[in-house]
């Protein structure tokens, strides 16, 4: 039997510490963990052991500890160092969504993953659900035929509770919610439609959250207490996938919101398809709706996170007009059982001799590029009313 792979996580966050458990069993173990805030790092050791070293700084600890895999789950705004060093260090590399903020940032990240021979992946583990695997190959065997249109709705009920109360998750900090969460719906269009984005019109808004309400009220000392229906128990609060503690519990009708609760998207893909794409974050649902529209039918796909998967195809272009319907298994576990297929999959890639890495790291370097470069550019059109072109991966 294989030894398990010896994995560090750098940034002990609520991602971070859920990854660290994650990350300790069948196939990884637990060699060290990093965060530069101290008090992360305690908390660490209560949770994930005591025996387990702690280090303030990546260098450090890929200096003195023998790695062989970095998983980082640093603030959005901190991805490329750790992402770089890591690399340049030899070890195989996780790093979370999104890929990072710029297209600087983007290109310069690709000169070290083109120069590594060892696994690089992205926290996109929504491509490694049964839901959307199963999209992709029904796609591949051309059930549907050429993909020629999109639609995508990424309905965020939570967006609420998730980012409208914490003053540092504003545009200086996350530049665009279309970024930091609906990177992943941006990414999984991008793979349905089967090419790469080349230009992007969009319009969007802050139309429900913030302007109202001082920026110093929170929740523990706001007379609405729970009858407000965006109270948060800042002791103690439930995230899709964990429960954190100690959160930001400020107004979410802050005059300091500063991003968008809402953004449509009219996107060309260099094939020829179009695609529309849609994000709320006040909707009454939590979801992920895809529709494709290919030259012999058209592809509904729903998403959520406790498994209520469905796809249905429809045929039209014939006489003999029929439906299909599939409802894939959903094994449980962290986002629709995502969570778990991209372990796996990390897992693979590292065990696994033989593989073309050069061709898998490019892949995934152009799905965390081309989801970025996207929300980037949507954000751009938002704010200036023009349509904006989506540089293409530099080779
Ligand atoms: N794939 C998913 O579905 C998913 C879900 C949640 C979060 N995420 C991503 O995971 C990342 C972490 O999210 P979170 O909610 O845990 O954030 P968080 O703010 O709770 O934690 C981030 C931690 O990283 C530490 N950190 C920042 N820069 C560092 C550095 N250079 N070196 C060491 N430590 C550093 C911070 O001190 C902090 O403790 C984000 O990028 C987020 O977008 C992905």
């Amino acid at each position: 039997m294989k030894q398990p792979v010896r994995t560090a996580v750098v940034g002990l966050g609520a991602r971070g510490l859920y990854f660290a458990r994650m990350y300790n069993q069948a196939g990884f173990s637990l060699t060290a963990f990093c965060d530069r805030n101290p008090e992360r790092l305690e908390l660490g050791r209560r949770y994930l052991g005591q025996n387990i070293p702690g280090y303030t700084e990546v260098e450090t600890m890929l200096r003195q500890e023998d790695i062989q895999a970095v998983l980082i789950a640093t603030n959005d705004p901190d991805h490329v160092p750790p992402a770089i060093t890591s690399l340049q260090a030899g070890k195989h590399v996780l790093v979370e969504k999104p890929l990072c903020q710029s297209i600087s940032d983007a290109a310069l990240l690709a000169r070290y993953v083109r120069q590594t021979d060892k696994i690089f992946m992205i926290g996109f583990e929504l491509r490694y659900c049964s839901l959307f695997q199963m999209v992709r190959s029904l796609l591949e065997e051309g059930k549907i035929g050429e993909v020629k249109i999109g639609h995508a709705f990424d309905n965020v009920s939570v967006g609420g509770q998730y980012f409208f109360h914490n003053p540092s998750r504003q545009k200086s900090f996350f530049k665009t919610l279309l970024l930091q969460k609906a990177c992943h719906s941006l990414d999984l269009l991008n793979w349905f439609m089967g090419s790469h984005p080349t230009r992007v019109y969009a319009i969007g808004g802050l139309d429900y959250y913030g302007r109202q309400a001082p920026p110093e009220l929170r929740c523990r000392h706001c007379q609405k207490g729970k009858s407000c229906p965006y109270w948060l128990d800042y002791e103690s609060f439930q995230l899709d996938y964990t429960t954190v503690k100690d959160v930001a519990d400020f107004c979410v009708w802050s005059k300091e919101m500063d991003l968008n609760d809402n953004s449509e998207l009219c996107i060309s893909y260099a094939s020829g398809g179009k695609a529309t794409f849609h994000e709320s974050h006040f909707t009454p649902e939590y979801s992920r709706e895809f529709w494709l529209v290919g030259t012999r039918g058209k592809l509904y796909a729903y998403y959520d996170n406790p498994g209520r998967f469905l796809i249905r195809i429809e045929y039209a272009h014939s006489s003999a007009r029929h439906t299909e319907e599939w409802k894939p298994p959903c094994p449980g576990g962290g986002h629709g059982g995502g969570d778990e297929g991209l372990r796996m999959e990390f897992l693979r890639r590292i065990i696994t001799p033989g593989l073309d890495v050069r061709r898998l790291n490019e892949e995934a370097l152009a799905s965390g590029y081309y989801s970025t470069a996207l929300a980037l550019g949507a954000e751009t059109s938002i704010e200036t009313g023009q349509a904006v072109t989506i540089p293409a991966l530099e080779e």
